[in-house]
């Protein structure tokens, strides 16, 4: 049976109305009565129940928003969405920074229960069990975006990554490129998977096609460099390459300037994201470019929304990524 707010009152010798007021941070509380509640609230192992506190006490007017990759731009763009959006509607935003794996280090769930905040926004993908089930105890909303949850969400948020692909790799084709190798992504990602999978799906009947033509990277610069040399090992006559991520892109471009390798007339690259960093490469890179500001932006939108209003108008939003077509794939004597 979980501790009460009565029991810590009892264990602290206070009353419970000082119990509510630390927990609150509202009204005057004297620093030995603010210490006997806490450790109270530690020893009882106390968790405010959400529910009846979400009923009881004026909103936080409080987002959390966790991303798996803060130092990917494609997430910072995500949080300005967020924020942005939220800020407008007089909500603060904590961002915070998830690793699925991360296990105890993965603190920010009780935190965010702590702070009782009204609404998450995940873009992390993967929540570990043990979390789904806080949150899922919590009654917090959670709207999910990018990456679809292995959990049931409320509203969920992404691009259509395959189609997003299908055009990345036919516009490598219309450029002339005939070898074409993919960097996919992390497959436990949904978006990583469905690129993987159209990249396939367009190449399977090329007679150029093999396995030996994709090769993995973790949505990093560096794993986009280790892919780009594994493939150039494998196939020295490949002519084009279709990464799953902007990184994996500017990795590759790296990979290939190394080797005195000209982009795009020996071999053209193409990436996916479309984050700023595409516009200041040498050449600057194509790509298939997300709408992730208001990706961000309507995420917040849709769960501030729920949250005066308890329903989402619409449960899942599919939006359409566009190809932004650069020098990095523009080959020489081919007309766009
Ligand atoms: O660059 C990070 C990748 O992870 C993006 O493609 C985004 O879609 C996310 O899934």
């Amino acid at each position: 049976m979980s501790a009460t707010i009565r029991d810590v009152a009892k264990l602290a010798g206070v009353s419970v109305a000082s119990v509510s007021r630390v927990l609150n941070s509202k009204g005057y509380i004297s620093t030995e009565t603010k210490d006997k509640v806490e450790e109270a609230i530690k020893l009882l192992k106390y968790e405010p129940n959400q529910v009846a506190r979400s009923l009881t006490v004026k909103k936080t007017k409080t987002i959390a928003l966790f991303v798996p990759d803060i130092t990917n731009p494609f997430f910072s763009t995500l949080a300005k969405g967020v924020e942005e959006q939220a800020n407008s509607k007089g909500f603060t935003l904590i961002l915070c920074n998830y690793d699925e794996s991360g296990g105890e280090k993965n603190s920010h769930i009780d935190l965010i229960k702590q702070k009782y905040v009204d609404g998450i926004i995940f873009a992390a993908g993967k929540l570990n069990p043990r979390d789904a089930v806080k949150i899922k105890h919590s009654k917090i909303p959670l709207v999910a975006l990018d990456r679809i949850p292995d959990m049931e969400t409320e509203c969920v948020i992404f691009v259509d990554n395959y189609k997003g692909a299908k055009m990345a790799v036919e516009h490598l084709l219309d450029m002339g490129c005939k070898k074409i190798g993919h960097i996919y992504g992390p497959q436990e990602i949904s978006t990583a998977r469905d690129r993987l999978l159209a990249y396939e799906d367009v190449m399977r009947d090329s007679p150029l096609y093999s396995p030996s033509l994709m090769t993995s990277g973790d949505f990093t610069i560096e794993s986009g460099i280790e892919a780009t040399k594994t493939l150039l090992e494998r196939h020295p006559d490949l002519d084009g390459i279709f990464a799953g991520n902007d990184m994996m892109a500017i990795g590759a471009l790296k990979a290939l300037h190394r080797r005195g390798i000209k982009v795009p007339e020996q071999i053209a690259v193409c990436g996916f994201d479309g984050i700023s960093l595409t516009e200041v490469t040498n050449p600057e890179l194509t790509t298939v470019a997300q709408p992730t500001y208001e990706i961000g932006k309507l995420a917040a939108e849709s769960l501030i929304k729920f949250i005066s209003d308890l329903y989402f108008n619409e449960k899942i939003i599919k939006l359409d990524a566009s190809l932004v077509i650069r020098e990095s794939t523009k080959k020489i004597g081919v007309k766009l």
